[in-house]
């Protein structure tokens, strides 16, 4: 039944967010860095599987371009006219799926996708490599979201167009990591730039699970790019293996600081950015982890920091933290759009 509140709200007109709110923080992240296509050009028609891939510079030229878009609202920009997607997701997504094909469509292109995977071969026993030869004549480009995390590795060896891994089981999904880079390098340009004096440099808290949360492989690998305006990481975890073999050697070999602790509380407080993620996805279902944990209201959070979450939530991020400053996970998500548009026309300007 209709409620009083809604009733009210029927009456309004739906008014669009004013797009200028905010727009500072992009412009401001522009301005940090110039503009170098050249860098971003040895990305052109390359898959992306893993946040590896990346160099510093690249995710600079990736989070500027974002920007310029974020900017703009990409007014009258349609490169991907008459190029197809194939959105392929055989696990369940809000944001990935819905950004990626809103962006490749506000690009100019179109799409076909697949939502379930018992409507394609895969259910009579076709292999990835069969279904990814198909693909190659069908479109321009392939995302990819599954659960069995070899799954991308199978279709790439089959296919002659790009492919993007956009979640596949718990091992990366490197768009979200560059999503959540760029969350951060809005909030501090400077982290991103380099040279950061070691009083300035901040202390990023991770409650969650490094060897078993793909967002969270995917951002720690990004994040080691930018260890020089890093202090320390802190994991917040009670699990036994928070990393998977050799995960920790090769993060702290390209200069990140890493501790774990199992005190959140204690170590909040220090926290700049505070991280947070409770699934996993595994199989055809998802586990939480680290349910003892959760940021409310109540956390002793510092007064400037800023939380950051993948979604979708649970009951480990109060609802009563997204009317206050600390909530940037929201922003993190609508950067995710500007971020995926830099990506693709990137992939695609060939
Ligand atoms: N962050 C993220 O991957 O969200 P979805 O599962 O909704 O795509």
């Amino acid at each position: 039944m209709v409620k009083q509140r809604q009733l009210e709200k029927l009456k309004q007109r739906v008014e669009p967010e004013n797009w200028t709110d905010g727009i500072e923080m992009p412009l401001a992240l522009m301005g940090a860095c110039h503009e170098d296509p050249a860098i971003l050009a040895s990305l052109a028609f390359r898959s992306i599987i893993s946040a590896k891939q990346f160099s510093r510079e690249q995710i600079v030229q990736l989070c500027r371009l974002a920007a310029k878009f974020e900017a703009s609202q990409n007014a009258g920009y349609f490169p991907l006219t008459g190029r197809i997607l194939i959105s392929a997701f055989y696990e369940p997504s809000t944001r990935t799926r819905l950004s990626f094909e809103s962006v490749w469509q506000r690009l100019g292109g179109d799409i076909i996708s697949i939502t379930d995977p018992s409507t394609t071969g895969i259910a009579k026993g076709e292999s990835y490599h069969d279904v990814a030869e198909m693909m190659n004549h069908y479109g321009d480009v392939v995302v990819l979201r599954d659960s069995n995390e070899d799954a991308i590795y199978e279709m790439h060896d089959a296919l002659r167009i790009p492919i993007v891994n956009a979640g596949n089981g718990i091992d990366e999904h490197p768009t979200q990591a560059l999503a959540d880079v760029y969350a951060i390098f809005k909030w501090q340009p400077a982290l991103m730039v380099g040279g950061v004096d070691p009083k300035d440099r901040i202390t990023i808290g991770i409650i969650g699970v490094p060897g078993r949360m793909r967002t969270v492989r995917s951002l720690l690998t990004l994040l080691s790019r930018f260890s020089g305006s890093i202090n320390e990481v802190i994991i917040v975890s009670n699990t036994d293996e928070v990393f998977s073999e050799g995960q920790r050697e090769e993060l702290e070999k390209d200069g990140l600081r890493l501790r774990v602790t199992t005190e959140l509380n204690k170590a909040l407080p220090n926290m700049d950015i505070v991280y947070i993620n409770a699934i996993a996805w595994v199989g055809d279902s998802y586990e939480e982890l680290g349910t003892e944990y959760a940021l409310t209201t109540k956390s002793p959070l510092k007064k400037n920091a800023i939380i950051l979450h993948p979604l979708a939530r649970g009951d480990e991020l109060d609802t009563g933290l997204d009317s206050t400053p600390h909530n940037w996970y929201f922003a993190q998500a609508r950067g995710a759009v500007y971020m995926r548009m830099a990506l693709l026309s990137t992939l695609m300007r060939f």
